[in-house]
């Protein structure tokens, strides 16, 4: 989602172990985030510029705070380079591959080269971001150029025996026939799902999996809210999206991995359930449909 800032890869700056936890383990004490449970943020942007000096803390404080595996999603060639980069420096850490809609481009063959390239890497798990953006994008050859981009990049996933990580925005009705056409077999989740619920029943009966992050906890997030609460708790997933759009009561902040558990607390008051009870069956999602170890 980072759109301003998504070229701007940043090296990482490996710090002391021991110092970089200690700090996390006092900083998410402070916060409260701290508890006997685990949790993957299924969708970060570690590659982002607003993580440039602080990887390593972030991940510390991720750990401190229960979340112990973080799939770190690439936009551009260069970020997923990066994220695989990321998944090898750090324990708990996975990769997603490819290229975001928003910049969209005719891809070549040396661009699936370097993608089937990476895909042999264990700790990539996914082809992603992938998907459709008609809010920010509003002219008709641009969306063209996506919806070719998506295609091709489910062919690939198809080819490499990936799942898919989907990016939906405004684009429900197109994102789904595109996937009930040339998604056959792939299994997909929809991040951020921001669509209705007769929508996401359409989804789920692709069998799909529905990512839900920080707007689920926002006050206008009635349609979410009703999705949530609807569908099955076997094709949830909790994400943060970092490092944008922080969940309730960290909103406004920057978003990191650590808060995932505020966007798993409303799913278990939404659903009357035990933070614990959402923690291990998303969990256990999420490692069914990315294959996590
Ligand atoms: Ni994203």
């Amino acid at each position: 989602m980072a759109q301003e800032t998504r070229d701007n890869v940043v090296p990482f700056t490996p710090k002391n172990e021991r110092e970089v936890a200690k700090d996390a383990t006092e900083s998410v004490t402070s916060m409260g985030l701290m508890g006997a449970f685990e949790l993957v943020d299924t969708h970060t942007h570690l590659n982002d510029a607003k993580f440039a000096d602080d990887v390593a803390d972030t991940v510390a404080r991720a750990r401190a705070a229960g979340v112990t595996r973080l799939i770190n999603m690439g936009d551009t060639l260069e970020s997923s380079a990066q994220a695989i980069v990321l998944a090898h420096a750090y324990d708990g850490l996975y990769a997603g591959i490819g290229i975001h809609p928003e910049e969209a481009r005719p891809l070549t063959a040396a661009d699936d080269e370097q993608l089937s390239a990476w895909a042999q890497d264990e700790r990539v798990v996914c082809i992603g971001e992938i998907g459709l953006d008609y809010y920010w994008v509003k002219d008709e050859p641009t969306r063209e150029l996506q919806r070719r981009m998506f295609i091709h990049q489910l062919d690939l996933a198809r080819q490499l025996h990936l799942p898919v990580c989907i990016h939906d925005r405004d684009a429900h009705a197109d994102t789904l026939a595109i996937l009930k056409r040339e998604g056959q077999g792939i299994p997909a989740v929809l991040h951020c799902y921001s669509g209705s619920v007769e929508m996401a029943r359409e989804f789920l009966r692709l069998g799909c999996y529905l990512g839900v992050d920080g707007p689920l906890t926002f006050k206008n997030a009635a349609k979410t809210v009703n999705v949530v609460r609807e569908m099955p708790l076997d094709r949830l997933l909790v994400e943060t999206d970092a490092p944008y759009m922080a969940p309730v009561p960290m909103r406004g902040r920057r978003n990191e991995p650590a808060f995932v558990r505020f966007v798993a607390e409303k799913v278990a008051e939404l659903r009357g359930l035990t933070l614990a009870d959402v923690a291990r069956q998303t969990t256990a999602n999420a490692c069914a449909i990315y294959g996590l170890a």
